[in-house]
């Protein structure tokens, strides 16, 4: 008999499962590096607004008047998409006017993009 690999396999889950809740929290603290053009209401600033951006198509949140190259952007956001845009805004979607550089760690990308993508 050799329990080994399930013990394993359960204490990955179990691991997995706390990381996770870690990450939303620790991702709400990094978004407060935009939390000063994006609101989380529904209510659009100098950015627009990032309620339910997870799913929704880039460059379509009613009432932002958004660049023509983030408009021009036919896919809808997901992790990855999200990642790649936060490292950095610029490769991602070229000619898009965010004024931010990008984060470059990125730990600090997986824990802002689980908060974002809780953003219902
Ligand atoms: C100084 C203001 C500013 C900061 C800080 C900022 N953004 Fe933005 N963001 C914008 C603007 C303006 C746009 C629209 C760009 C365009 O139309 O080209 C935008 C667009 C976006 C979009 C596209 C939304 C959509 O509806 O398609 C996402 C996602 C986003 N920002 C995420 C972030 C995240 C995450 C951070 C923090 C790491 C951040 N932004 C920091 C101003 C900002």
């Amino acid at each position: 008999m050799n329990f080994k690999p399930i013990y394993a396999a359960a204490l990955a889950a179990l691991s997995f499962a706390g990381a996770h809740a870690q990450d939303v929290s620790a991702g709400k603290t990094v978004y407060a590096q935009c939390a000063a053009c994006h609101s989380i209401d529904g209510t659009n600033g100098a950015g627009p607004s990032l309620k339910g951006v997870d799913g929704r198509k880039v460059g379509s949140f009613p009432g932002f008047r958004y660049s023509r190259a983030m408009k021009a952007t036919a896919y809808n956001w997901d992790a990855a998409k999200l990642e790649a845009y936060i490292a950095n805004p610029q490769t991602a979607i070229p000619g898009n006017v965010m004024p931010y550089s990008g984060l470059a760690d990125a730990k600090q990308r997986a824990d802002l993009v689980a908060y974002l993508q809780s953003l219902k």
